[in-house]
């Protein structure tokens, strides 16, 4: 097989240098490209909604109609009578800063040395995770955002969602809240996403485990639930305590062990979220046959004959990607055919060889050790507990797995491999071919082609795309030198194609951090798949992470989401309160993004 990688698509623009100044506290771009924020924390989504207090002082329920915090993955769904000045915007809301509230975090230490939140605090804070539909629309030669619009919507840790699919209803997702164990409250910490052909957003739930804690030691070290994914023990969850208010974050078992309490709140999420974002009313739906993992994304691609693939990275340190593909077809106009197609289907995980062949293993009971004998009984079973399914059928452990692109015409997959500071230390992450660097502090881009180009092959070929990192003549040691050609960054995490075939690459770095030195503020690039070759589009304000980018089908607008700038983007004035941003990119001559 070969990596026919496309040329083709136009790459025009004249790079921008890297930003090196601390108090570098603005979004630049290409000359001939404009840069507007466009929708920050705080803005107006649902019809009511008040505008942002730069004070802070919004309460949970205002902010609950309101853009949450820290926004991420994203994509503009066309209506279908505008497609290119028409649309919805789906932005998700990973997590919060202290920058919430007034004065930052309010935590009491009581007696016990737990955390006590306040209920106001922690409802704000559940209010501004999720995801927000704004509707958007070109007037003129301006973008704006339509007030009062009826598909303003706000998803949030407390909406209530439906669990579907192979897992649904078995025990391990019944709480003393919802003993049908089909009813949850909430998404939290969705980060990447994924768009459906069929016009539905996949929203993907990424460290949820940082929200809850088992204070019980022997229950968690029993429980593979847990402890696989790394749900807190001790006192409190890792992150903002919510369990000091709100009991389904507290997921001890009962004293009683009569019922289960909350134990099992944390197997509730892990999930992809479906919904349909044109329906502000809908319910959406947490599809267990995708796996239950530490979900960065889910990456739809579909062939001529409706077969689909669903792409996902585990983003923890060791971890794996996946692959699912749907027993149904995608039946273009058929709204019932396609409704849950996500229901059923495999679940793949995969190992790359060295010698640049790759397997998708299916997580199937009965194959590969999924059996009885090694604690899995049900394929419901496996779904939960997938990071330990693929840890039996041979999974490749990766350098943290991020963003998944498929190009739109080869159909060659890309993953972004974020770094791992363990690789070459810990026993079960050694230096492999896919993951070549020891102490990898910058991170790689992997690509691979299935066989015969089909969506649902079962084995594949490989390559790394690039390691990123200084290029060598920069004088860095030989584990921070990258194969990068061109422009230098570090830390892929973001990653896009756009409809004519241009890479998209975000990066997530400490901008503060000496191997970084040479980088500047994060930044997007873009790359040509064919020549490999690399250029800096967009570098971020001091302290953000760039993630998150979709264009209208012309490639005329695009939207590119700043993360928790450091500063005091987007006012950039040096006083007001920073805000993450979705941020507006247009051609100053109208033309297409990237050319
Ligand atoms: Fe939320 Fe893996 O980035
Ligand atoms: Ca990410
Ligand atoms: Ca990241
Ligand atoms: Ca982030």
């Amino acid at each position: 097989a070969s990596y026919a990688g496309l040329t083709g698509a136009k790459i025009g623009f004249r790079p921008v240098p890297p930003q090196m100044a601390a108090d570098f506290d603005s979004v630049v771009v290409p000359e001939g490209y404009k840069a507007q924020p466009f929708f920050s924390w705080g803005d107006p989504v649902v019809r009511g909604a008040s505008p942002w207090q730069p004070d802070a002082s919004d309460d949970w329920q205002s902010q609950a109609l309101q853009a949450g915090q820290n926004h991420d993955g994203m994509a503009y769904f066309s209506f279908p009578e505008n497609p290119k000045t028409h649309g919805l915007l789906v932005i998700n809301h990973e997590y919060i800063n202290p920058t919430l509230h007034p004065n930052g975090f309010n935590s009491n230490k009581l007696e016990d040395g737990s955390i006590q939140r306040s209920e106001a605090e922690v409802r704000k804070e559940q209010m501004a995770h999720g995801v927000s539909v704004i509707e958007v629309k070109k007037s003129g030669s301006q973008w704006e955002i339509v007030k009062d619009s009826r598909y303003g919507r706000r998803v949030t840790a407390q909406t209530p969602m439906n669990l579907t699919g192979p897992a649904a209803g078995v025990d391990l997702l019944k709480t003393a809240s919802d003993i049908t164990g089909k009813r949850v409250l909430g998404t939290i910490n969705n980060c990447a996403m994924g768009q459906t052909p069929w016009g539905t957003y996949l929203t993907c739930e990424e460290n949820w485990k940082n929200y809850f804690v088992n204070r019980d030691p022997d229950d968690y070290s029993s429980r593979r639930e847990h402890h696989r994914y790394g749900v807190a023990q001790g006192l409190n969850s890792k992150n903002y305590a919510w369990d000091s208010v709100d009991a389904r974050f507290n997921a001890t078992p009962d004293e009683s062990q009569r019922y289960l309490g909350q134990v099992n709140e944390p197997n509730r999420f892990g999930w992809v979220v479906e919904f349909d974002p044109f329906d502000p009313e809908s319910v959406p739906k947490k599809r267990t046959a995708l796996g239950r993992l530490v979900r960065e994304c889910a990456t739809v691609t579909h062939d001529e004959e409706g077969r689909v693939a669903i792409y996902s990275g585990d983003d923890t340190r060791g971890e794996y990607v996946y692959k699912f593909v749907p027993k149904g077809r995608y039946q273009r106009g058929n709204a019932a055919a396609n409704t849950d197609l996500l229901d059923e289907g495999t679940l793949y995980v995969a190992v790359f060889h060295e010698d640049g062949e790759g397997e998708w293993r299916a997580l199937e009971l009965g194959r590969y050790g999924l059996t009885p004998r090694n604690g899995f009984h049900t394929q419901a079973d496996v779904l939960i507990n997938a990071r330990m399914a693929a840890d039996i059928v041979g999974a490749t452990p990766m350098d943290r797995p991020e963003w998944v692109a498929v190009h739109p015409a080869s159909k060659e997959v890309y993953v972004a491999l974020t770094n791992n500071k363990h690789r070459g230390h810990k026993p079960d992450q050694p230096v492999d071919a896919a993951n070549p660097r020891k102490d990898n502090l910058h991170g790689q881009i992997v690509r691979w082609r299935e066989k015969n180009d089909r969506v649902d092959a079962t084995s594949f070929r490989w390559e790394i795309f690039l390691l990123a990192g200084d290029t060598s003549d920069a004088g860095a040691p030989e584990h921070l030198t990258g194969t990068i050609n061109g422009d230098v960054f570090s830390s892929p995490d973001g990653l896009w194609f756009d409809p004519q075939g241009r890479l998209w690459i975000q990066t997530d770095y400490g901008d503060d951090d000496a191997q970084n030195a040479n980088m500047g503020t994060n930044q997007m690039l873009c790359a040509d798949p064919g020549t490999r070759e690399v250029k800096r589009f967009l570098a971020g304000p001091r302290g953000c992470e760039v993630t998150g980018v979709t264009t209208t089908p012309d490639g005329k607008a695009m939207w590119v989401n700043i993360q928790h700038p450091g500063l005091s983007y987007p006012a950039s004035d040096g006083k007001t309160r920073a805000r993450s941003t979705t941020v507006l990119i247009t051609k100053t001559d109208g033309g297409v993004i990237g050319t």
